[in-house]
Formats: structure tokens, C-alpha cells, sequence
């Protein structure tokens, strides 16, 4: 009987633990999750094993910028790596300040970047940073946490930089991002390397190899490829059924 009234409260508990970081719609909230007590960084809410981690306030946007962030993580070259077309659809969801989405927008000068974020606080900057730019080719995209609000079907590569981790509904989005692609579309993780203790990242913001394919065999994609070739972060490559 205590027990059961423990159990019933958990949701509760951890919806008042985390207003300050990420706010989990008990609404929608279903046997997908667990939950438990919160990590140092974590927000309490467990899918698949892995305990998800506290969202990256927008008052850390300039961590995203660090100057040093191009040698540590060499973007460009994980951009590369995506071997994008200049017509592709490319979207970038948890997209931040950006710093992936203008990288890719010289890649799809005759195609376009959706740029998903959930805080408009980081969806404002990166429009101040396009405007004065006069970047023409990446368009912004309020998401839920939830839902990236993507267009059905018009996505020829969906990527993920350093995000997916900190969604508080992997799944619902993940079903939306899956919506989202073309037939054949294909989506990029960039995760920091959880099995590597030399990668010094909270233990949270770290995924390893083998849990992101399970997540993303959960909504049916299809593991291609893991590319290394990145200083700190796995690459790992899934494709949708054509
Ligand atoms: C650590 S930042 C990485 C930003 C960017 N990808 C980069 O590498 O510079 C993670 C971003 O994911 C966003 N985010 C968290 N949950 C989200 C969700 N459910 N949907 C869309 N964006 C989300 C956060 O607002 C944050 O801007």
C-alpha cells in the first residue's frame, strides 16, 4: 500500500525536481519511462536504461561558441562527413546558436537547413546571427519537447549534434523526426563517446555506441555506419526504409 502511493508520487516528484531545467508533461507521460531519483546531471527520467540528462540552458549559449570548440570537436570535418547534396532538405534539430546550422547552409546553397530548437531564447539568437549575416537558406523551427515540428516527408538528413541525450520524450520525438524524412532520409548522431573515460563530458551529456542503436531501432531505423574519425564524438549514421 505505501509502496504503491511511493510509486504513484515518483512522477510528481520528479515534475517539482526539475521545473528549473526541463519540464516533463506528466500528461503524456507514459510506460515508455521509469523514473528514479535525479543525477547530478540528470533529470530523473529514465528511457531504454539511460537516464536522461538536464537540458543545456540557453545562459550557456557561449559554450556552444567557445573558441576553442572548432579544434576540440573539428565541426567541419563531421560535416564532411555527411556528405551532403546542394539541393538536400537538412535539418538540425537541437540546433542551438547554430553552430552546426550555418556549416551546413554552405553545403545546401540550393536547398535549405530547418533549424529546430525547444528554447526560443536560443531560436532568437541564431535568427540574429542569420539576419546579420543575410544567411538566405536556414529557416527556424519552434519545437516542443515532444515534437520538432517538422514537415511530413521533406527531410533528406536529419542531424543531431550533442542534443539527442537531452530530450525529455526520446520517443515522441524520434517518431517525429522519422515522419519528418524522406523515405531513404538519413539521420546522424553526434554523441560524445560514453565508453571512452578520457572524454571528459558529464557522464550524462555521454553516449555510448550500443544504446543509440538501440533507441533508434525503437523507431525503426536502420543502423549504416559509425564514423570515428571525430576527436570525441561517435558519428553514428541510421537510414529510414526507403
Ligand atoms: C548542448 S545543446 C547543442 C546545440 C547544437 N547542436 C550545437 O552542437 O552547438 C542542445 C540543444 O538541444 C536543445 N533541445 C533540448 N531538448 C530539445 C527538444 N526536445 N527538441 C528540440 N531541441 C531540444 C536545447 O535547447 C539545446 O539548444
Amino acid at each position: 500500500m505505501v509502496l504503491t502511493s511511493l510509486r504513484r508520487l515518483i512522477p510528481l516528484f520528479v515534475t517539482i525536481v526539475c521545473l528549473g531545467c526541463t519540464q516533463v508533461n506528466p500528461a503524456t507521460t507514459d510506460s515508455l519511462y521509469s523514473y528514479k531519483q535525479p543525477s547530478s546531471d540528470g533529470i530523473g527520467k529514465v528511457y531504454m536504461g539511460r537516464e536522461i540528462s538536464q537540458v543545456m540552458g540557453h545562459r550557456g549559449a557561449s559554450w556552444l561558441e567557445r573558441p576553442g570548440r572548432k579544434a576540440d570537436e573539428q565541426p567541419d570535418v563531421a560535416v564532411d562527413a555527411l556528405e551532403l547534396k546542394p539541393t538536400d532538405t537538412v535539418a538540425d534539430i537541437g540546433a542551438g546558436t547554430g553552430y552546426m546550422s550555418f556549416r551546413m547552409a554552405q553545403k545546401v546553397p540550393d536547398g535549405q537547413v530547418l533549424a529546430v530548437d525547444l528554447q526560443p531564447e536560443m531560436i532568437q539568437m541564431l535568427e540574429a546571427v542569420r539576419d546579420e549575416q543575410g544567411i538566405t537558406n536556414v529557416q527556424t523551427i519552434q519545437a516542443e519537447e515532444d515534437n520538432p515540428h517538422l514537415p511530413s516527408e521533406q527531410v533528406d538528413l536529419a542531424l543531431m549534434v550533442d542534443a539527442y541525450h537531452e530530450f525529455a520524450f526520446p520517443r515522441e520525438v524520434m517518431t517525429g523526426v522519422v515522419d519528418g524524412l524522406k523515405p531513404g532520409g538519413r539521420l546522424v548522431l553526434a554523441e560524445y563517446r560514453a565508453e571512452n573515460p578520457m572524454v571528459m563530458i558529464k557522464r550524462l551529456h555521454k553516449m555510448s555506441e550500443k544504446q543509440v542503436k538501440k533507441e533508434m531501432a525503437a523507431v525503426g531505423l536502420t543502423w549504416l555506419k559509425t564514423d570515428d574519425r571525430l576527436p570525441q564524438q561517435h558519428l553514428l549514421f541510421f537510414e529510414k526504409a526507403a
